[in-house]
């Protein structure tokens, strides 16, 4: 038997102030978007904004149903967008918040598993990293410079 060992690296900016410009931007645009989050249920509102190599932002936010899994995360449907109406474009980064109406979220909030399969495969698509931002209403901000750093052993086209 062996061990094996697998290293993830984060970087962890105090504040939206310490991002660099282009990615404060990106962030303002993800808090933006959050406030028009469709969360009647959860009354947990997600944002997310991606950056496109042309410069277009396209953002997106959580999109609850009555019917609980017919609902979607922001994540996926701002990524779905940028697939499904800029096909050839690279997508430089994403900068994601998620707030609650029930308390203060002052931590970082991680994607679910699903949306980084998701992004995972955009980016194995694109041949190219996506660098990924994310935040809580306040607070940390979290920076992976890869899915592979958020989602290790993921599963890809290869195995099929
Ligand atoms: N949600 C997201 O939008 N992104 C995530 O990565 C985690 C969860 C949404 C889904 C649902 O509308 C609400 O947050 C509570 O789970």
């Amino acid at each position: 038997m062996k061990k094996q060992k697998i290293e993830i690296h984060l970087d962890v900016f105090d504040s939206v102030s310490e991002l660099p410009q282009d990615i404060q931007k990106l962030m303002n645009k993800a808090q933006e978007a959050r406030e028009d989050a469709y969360a009647p249920y959860s009354h947990f509102r997600v944002g997310a904004a991606l950056i496109l190599n042309t410069g277009e932002i396209i953002t997106g936010n959580n999109q609850e149903n009555a019917a609980f899994p017919s609902g979607l995360c922001a994540e996926r449907v701002a990524i779905f967008y940028a697939g499904a109406t800029n096909p050839n474009a690279t997508i430089h980064a994403m900068a994601i918040t998620a707030r609650s109406l029930k308390q203060k979220i002052t931590s970082p909030i991680p994607s679910c598993g699903a949306c980084r399969q998701a992004i995972a495969e955009y980016e194995i698509k694109q041949d190219a990293p996506i660098a990924i931002y994310f935040m809580g209403e306040t607070g940390k901000i979290v920076k992976a410079s890869s899915i592979a750093d958020l989602l290790p052993l993921l599963f890809d086209k290869n195995y099929l």
